[in-house]
């Protein structure tokens, strides 16, 4: 396709893991159709995708990787995704607007966490698609917080004001709404529910929401939102850079494929989650006693306190049964004839991706819309079981035991799942509904 002609379009992530991949699976769907992609991220987030890529000649020619700068000083934490949403706007809103009249862009595809960019339909004319890392049923929730507020579930601080479930699709505690368990400090969150209701008002400026999900599984989700499109679920790149922040260990994979089909628990918990020493050591000592092989990423960060003596003493104690990585190609991985099940934090990418792969859930949320997600597969979906906490609000040993052995001997719940991957699979085939919206996506973008 001539320069002159070819349909250009900026996409901007929220600066964290969990945002930047979807929107890298989707701007490799767009490159491939044709599109010229300018990907800006943060200069920190930038610096780490270009130091974990491993072959750093295979970015495909229509995507460009940009980067400006997050508003941190040095010092700064920045992967402090709490800081990170007060900081931003003011820190890139200019130089954003100066990027796109200086590149004549017509279309920002901007992550539903940057809903301030909307603004930049206003100052600079751009045509802006947002972009949903979470579910249609979390954005619905998100559009109806105001509702939530004025019916007295909560008020404008996240304090929850009556204990209920909340019934949209899927059921969750009151307690259990995003930005409600959002934010380490009372003070984070008053400004993540002012920040949503602030946002929401931008929303008629979107000319379009795009969610990673798709029609036949979020039907009822999606019914509530007038202009929402579903087309995923999104894939993973097989060359070019995914947006990972650290290297996959691929030796994980010739792992297992030394493991039987459908034994190996598979267990990660996104790019954020914590664990604390005494939890981490009760998930160890689960594993170990479930008798199962695993595959457990361990993220340099998911914990603090463990020692170097600690993995080689475990190591003899699982006998090879299980193997510790830091980070794996997790679609690949899902995808393994090997795996059994996994346990999860639920993030929606993690959700989306196991769905696809036709695998059971043991869920495990720590904060966010994960917990909405766990409630989907549990009560909704069925293809998951939630591991509950004892008193002390720890998951034991023993639960994790008892529920590895109560998922894998849970056929209904495989079929389930087996039944959702064929229609997730459909979805996105020539012709399938979620196939076609992305068709749509790209007739709309060509409008330059
Ligand atoms: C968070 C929220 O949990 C999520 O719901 C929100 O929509 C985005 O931000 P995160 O905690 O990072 O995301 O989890 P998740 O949404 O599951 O995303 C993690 C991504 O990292 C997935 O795409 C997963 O495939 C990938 N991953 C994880 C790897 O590629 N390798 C790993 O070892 C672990």
């Amino acid at each position: 396709m001539a320069a002159a002609t070819q349909p250009h379009v900026m996409v901007l992530p929220f600066p964290a893991q969990g945002h930047v991949i979807p929107l890298m699976e989707l701007s490799h769907r767009l490159v491939e159709k044709g599109f010229k992609i300018d990907f800006v991220n943060t200069e920190f987030n930038h610096d780490h995708i270009f130091k974990v890529l491993a072959d750093k000649g295979a970015i495909p020619g229509g995507l460009h990787m940009l980067s400006i700068p997050d508003g941190l000083g040095p010092a700064d934490d920045h992967t402090d995704i709490g800081k990170l949403v007060q900081v931003l706007p003011a820190a890139m809103f200019s130089l954003l607007e100066k990027m796109i009249r200086s590149k004549k862009i017509k279309w920002v595809i901007a992550d539903v966490s940057m809903s301030w960019a909307l603004e930049l339909a206003n100052t600079v004319g751009v045509r802006i698609v947002l972009f949903s890392t979470y579910s249609a049923a979390v954005f619905a929730l998100r559009m109806n917080l105001p509702k939530l507020i004025e019916d007295g579930v909560l008020d404008e601080t996240g304090d929850v004001k009556r204990h209920e479930m909340v019934q949209l699709m899927p059921p969750i505690d009151a307690t259990e709404v995003p930005w409600v368990n959002l934010g380490s400090t009372q003070e984070r969150r008053r400004f993540n529910i002012q920040n949503v209701l602030k946002t929401n008002q931008l929303m008629a400026l979107a000319e379009m929401i795009i969610c990673n999900t798709f029609r036949e599984m979020e039907f009822e989700a999606l019914a509530r939102l007038s202009n929402a499109l579903p087309v995923g679920p999104l894939v993973a790149p097989a060359s070019g850079p995914k947006g990972n922040f650290l290297p996959e260990d691929l030796t994980c994979l010739t792992w297992l494929d030394t493991q039987a089909p459908g034994s190996v628990i598979y267990v990660a918990f996104g790019s954020s989650t914590i664990f604390d020493v005494s939890q981490f050591h009760e998930l160890a000592n689960g594993l170990a006693l479930s008798g199962q092989p695993f595959l457990w990423v361990v993220r340099p960060n998911f914990t603090n306190g463990i020692q170097e003596d600690w993995f080689k003493a475990y190591n003899d104690i699982v006998e090879g049964k299980g193997l510790i990585v830091s980070w794996v190609p997790q679609q690949r991985v899902l995808s393994h004839p090997s795996i059994a099940c996994f346990m999860s934090h639920c993030g929606w990418n993690s959700t989306i991706e196991g769905v696809l792969h036709g695998v059971p859930f043991l869920c495990w949320p720590y904060f966010s819309d994960q917990f909405c997600n766990q409630s989907y597969l549990c009560n909704v979906w069925k293809t998951g079981m939630k591991l509950c906490q004892d008193k002390r609000g720890v998951v034991t040993r023993k639960e994790i035991k008892n529920k590895v052995a109560q998922l894998l001997g849970d056929k209904d719940i495989k079929e389930r799942a087996v039944r959702l991957k064929a229609a997730a699979c459909e979805s996105i085939q020539e012709g399938g509904s979620s196939h076609q919206n992305l068709l749509k996506l790209v007739n709309l973008l060509r409008e330059q």
